[in-house]
This record gives structure tokens, C-alpha cells and sequence, in this order.
């Protein structure tokens, strides 16, 4: 594996190997010294042209304990703010010998792209409406933790997924390892050409959750983007809510071991509720855990040399 920027890139098994790394990873965790010496010698850029706090910082923490040396650049302090194009500010960090860039960018299909200009391995850490292929690793390790295996778990994805890259990875990630998916938004935030009026989508879909709930062997909530919304019509924040939020009325008619996920940040009151986030089901700061260890495990498989195998 050279690169990681779509769970497509990924088989089954190669899932599976990460996140038998990630378990051994998710130890290190929990002791007293936590650096490793397996990407000593190796360079890593975090290149961020678009705000993070759990994605920058665990990949930072991730290349930290595992020895390689890791910088951090982001659009504002950059020369990306006199103008400098992509492709130049990622020639120019390339041209000092590093190893690995984890990329982020606003622009879907920006990690492909710069994956096609460097020798370096690249990893998408969010490309626009497009795909973040580690947060969906993160959550499916988390819920394979949780629930024992995906295999015919049903899986409830609620919020909106017109402008979610964590919807677009999951669901290939968690029907790969053979959950059932249940997508579930308002109209106006079910992204065209995926609907109950579509056949092919490989996952099922919903404008009830109410409907769907029940049947759910874990949930995960997605955040509203109103950051991404320009115009066209938006429930208002209270339609949202009463129609599609993980309310503190829902959140009573979950089964106590059904998993709540959210990937973050999280829009209390709006999608999820105070009490659901903060349940004892919930699984939204394991995720977190989670995406330190999945991420050490990403960036050991690139990294490491010739003994990796993913
Ligand atoms: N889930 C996620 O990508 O969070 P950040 O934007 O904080 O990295």
C-alpha cells in the first residue's frame, strides 16, 4: 500500500490487518513511555488547508509515538496565504526529503491529486465532500471493538449527508466488512442520486428515523455542516432536531448496549443531545482512542519499510 486515499484502496483483509495493528498500537496507549521506534529516521508532514482538531492532532501525536519526525503546516501561516498554489507549496515540502503527508483539503480529490505529483505516500485526511477514509477505519475499529464483528450488524447513519466525506467512507467501509447500512437524512440533505428511489447504492435509505432507530445495532450521528451550506432550502435548526436528532426521547428507546457514535465535532442540541453524547453507550471519546491507535496503524503500514505488508 502506497497510499490512503479512499477506502476503496483498501481489501477486507487489508482492513483487518490495520486493525489488528491498531490493537497492538491502542496498548501503547496505556503505558507509561508510548514512543516506538518503528518510523525513526522517517519524516512526516500534516498539511492542513482546512481546520481539525482530532484528525491534525492524533496524526501528529501518531507520528510522535512512533518516532518519525513530524511537522505541521496549515493554509493561514503558510505561504499558501500570498497565493502559492498546491501543487507548489506540496513540490516544495517534498523537496526537503519527507516520507509520508497526511493531506486535508476543501477540495474534493485534492489527495488524489497530490498523490500524482510526489514520491512521498500519501494520506487523505479529508478531501472536501469526498471521502476521509481513516475516520471511517477509525469508526468501523470501534465498532468491531464494541459489537464483537460487523457481519449483519445494522448500522444507522443520521444527519447530513449531502456534505459529509465521513457518510461517503463508512458506508463502503462498514458494507465491506459486511454490516447492514441504513442511511437516513431529510430530503434535503440526502445527497442526488442516493434515495429510497435508488436501487444500486449498495445500503438502505430513509427519511424516518423514527422507522429505523429501533432496528439499529449501533447509530451514528452526523453533524450538520451549515459551514458548507451556501444556499437552497435548510430545515430550520428546530425542524432539525425534532425530525432527525438523537434526542434525549430517542436516545430512551435505544437498547443501552446499542454504540452512539459521532465522528466530531458535534453540534450539541442540534443533532445529538447533551444526554446522548454523554451517555454511558456512548462511544464518541472511544472513537477518539480509537483514531490515535487506527492512525498510528495507517502510517506504520505506509512508513515502515519492507516488513509492511498492508
Ligand atoms: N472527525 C474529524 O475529522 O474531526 P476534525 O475535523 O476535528 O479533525
Amino acid at each position: 500500500m502506497k497510499h490512503l486515499l479512499s477506502i476503496d484502496d483498501l481489501s477486507v483483509d487489508q482492513i483487518q490487518e490495520i486493525f489488528a495493528t491498531a490493537g497492538d498500537m491502542h496498548d501503547v496507549q496505556h503505558r507509561s513511555v508510548k514512543k516506538l521506534p518503528a518510523l525513526r529516521g522517517r519524516t512526516v508532514v500534516n498539511m492542513f488547508f482546512e481546520d481539525s482538531t482530532r484528525t491534525r492532532s492524533s496524526f501528529e501525536i501518531a507520528g510522535k509515538w512512533l518516532s518519525a519526525d513530524v511537522i505541521n503546516i496549515s493554509a493561514k501561516g503558510s505561504s499558501t496565504s500570498k497565493g502559492e498554489s498546491l501543487r507548489d507549496t506540496v513540490l516544495t515540502v517534498c523537496a526537503m526529503g519527507v516520507d509520508g503527508l497526511v493531506v486535508r483539503h476543501p477540495a474534493s480529490g485534492a489527495a488524489q491529486q497530490v498523490a500524482g505529483w510526489v514520491d512521498a505516500s500519501v494520506v487523505n485526511a479529508g478531501d472536501g465532500m469526498h471521502e476521509h477514509p481513516t475516520q471511517a477505519l477509525l469508526d468501523a475499529y470501534t465498532l468491531q471493538r464494541r459489537l464483537g464483528s460487523l457481519e449483519g450488524k445494522h448500522v444507522a447513519i443520521i444527519g447530513d449527508l449531502t456534505h459529509s466525506r465521513v457518510f461517503r467512507s463508512n458506508v463502503q467501509c462498514l458494507t465491506k466488512l459486511g454490516a447492514e447500512v441504513t442511511v437516513v437524512a431529510p430530503p434535503t440533505l440526502m445527497p442526488s442520486g442516493v434515495g429510497p428511489w435508488s436501487e444500486s447504492a449498495g445500503f438502505a435509505t430513509s427519511y424516518d428515523v423514527d422507522e429505523v432507530l429501533p432496528h439499529a445495532d449501533a447509530v451514528m450521528m452526523l453533524r450538520v455542516q451549515r459551514e458548507r451550506m451556501s444556499g437552497g432550502y435548510f430545515p430550520t435548526a428546530r425542524e432539525y432536531t425534532v425530525g432527525y436528532g438523537l434526542t434525549r426521547d430517542r436516545l430512551a428507546t435505544l437498547h443501552p448496549d446499542v454504540p452512539i457514535c459521532h465522528p466530531g465535532p458535534m453540534n450539541r442540541g442540534l443533532e445529538i443531545a447533551a444526554d446522548a453524547a454523554d451517555a454511558a453507550q456512548s462511544a464518541i471519546l472511544d472513537q477518539v482512542s480509537a483514531g490515535l491507535a487506527v492512525r498510528m496503524a495507517v502510517l506504520y503500514h505506509l512508513l515502515a519499510g519492507e516488513e509492511s505488508s498492508a
